[in-house]
């Protein structure tokens, strides 16, 4: 059987940055509220003609060059988006594997929000192991900018854009697989973050993007707790099944919704300051970019290193959940 390997991350964030107090002459807020609050400072903003796949293809070429793998091996691309270039078609993933000049790929896009980067994790390692794929690339791209009400101080502190991507291969050595991906979701709470219109659950003449209902829409405080929860459960359980003690954890990569979510899950799972990675104050909430945006943070500043032990955690939209076991095993 065929095992799946995490090879290399990459990601990007675009060069326009929104401060707090930049917001505050937007929206009845402040710098120390939000910082009090989120634990965000600034946020990266997409230009207005750069796409989700424009990010995601950056993020890519930085993971395929670090991969150690060549482009045309790649044989599967799957993006995970809640702002996709086009909503309904073609999908992220068939435009990014364009831009990069992959021909002969599998390429979808999946939703799920803030968990999506672990949901496509999954989604590579079950292809790989059932030998249907041998080099997928995985890409969370997000321009939430272009989902965002900016006249909602509720929500529009929280969210930012950027991408991130990852090479998954095939490989024979169990020391270097992905451990365990464990996924789940919860339609009963799908009404804390929505965005009501623009598909075939709200009709057409119902349309009115000025009333702000083509923007994500959250409730707030009630998301905090049953993020709060749902985190840290998904933490328990993983490393349960998985016979693994949290003291083995080199690096917990919470979802970075907000820092005092990522400090309650931290704290209920006795994870010590330095093995909690944290980047909130400078992306803000990138949903499914978060994650890989995180880790190459850490590659990038050298914290990262070959054989370490990543624990990813997210939650989002859905609601969806869903951690993820992952040694580091670049191929160089
Ligand atoms: N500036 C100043 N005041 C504000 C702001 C703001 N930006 N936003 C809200 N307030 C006010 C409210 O109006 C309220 O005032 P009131 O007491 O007079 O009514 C007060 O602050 C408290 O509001 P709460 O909503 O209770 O504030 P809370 O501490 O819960 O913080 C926040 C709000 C930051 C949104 C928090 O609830 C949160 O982070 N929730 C989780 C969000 C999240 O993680 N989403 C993740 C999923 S995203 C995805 O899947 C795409």
């Amino acid at each position: 059987m065929a095992y799946a390997a995490l090879r290399s991350i990459g990601a990007y964030a675009p060069s326009k940055i929104l401060t707090n107090a930049d917001l505050a002459t937007m929206v009845d807020t402040s710098d120390e509220w939000i910082t009090k609050r989120t634990g965000i400072k600034e946020r990266h903003i997409a230009a207005e003609d750069e796409t989700t796949s424009d990010m995601g293809v950056a993020a890519a070429k930085l993971a395929i060059e670090r991969s150690g793998i060549d482009a045309s091996e790649i044989d599967m691309v799957v993006c995970a988006t809640i702002s996709p270039d086009y909503f309904c078609m073609p999908s992220t993933a068939t435009i990014i594997s364009n831009k990069l000049g992959l021909p002969n790929v599998t390429a979808f896009d999946i939703s799920a929000a803030c968990t999506g980067f672990v949901y496509i994790l999954s989604i590579a390692k079950a292809f790989i192991e059932s030998g249907m794929k041998k080099n997928v690339l995985i890409v969370g791209a997000e321009k939430l900018s272009s989902i965002t009400d900016y006249t909602d101080r509720g929500t529009c502190i929280l969210f930012g854009d950027g991408a991130g991507a990852a090479v998954i291969s095939a490989t024979d050595k169990k020391q270097e697989a992905i451990i365990d991906v464990n996924t789940g979701a919860d339609g009963t709470y799908a009404d804390l973050l929505m965005t009501p219109n623009g598909g075939t659950g709200s009709p057409h003449d119902s349309l009115d993007a000025e009333a702000g209902a083509c923007f994500m829409q959250m409730k707030g405080n009630e998301t905090f707790k049953v993020a709060v929860r749902t985190l840290t459960k998904d933490v328990v359980e993983i490393l349960e099944a998985n016979k693994i003690d949290s003291s083995e954890i080199k690096h917990f990569i919470p979802h970075q919704a907000n820092y005092r979510i990522i400090k309650a899950v931290g704290d209920a799972l006795k994870m010590k300051e330095e093995q909690v990675v944290v980047t909130v104050a400078k992306y803000g909430n990138t949903s499914g970019a978060s994650i890989p945006m995180a880790m190459n943070d850490i590659y990038e500043n050298g914290t990262l290193k070959k054989g370490e032990l990543l624990l990813l955690d997210a939650f989002g939209g859905g609601l969806t959940w869903g951690s993820a076991l992952v040694p580091f095993s670049p191929l160089k």
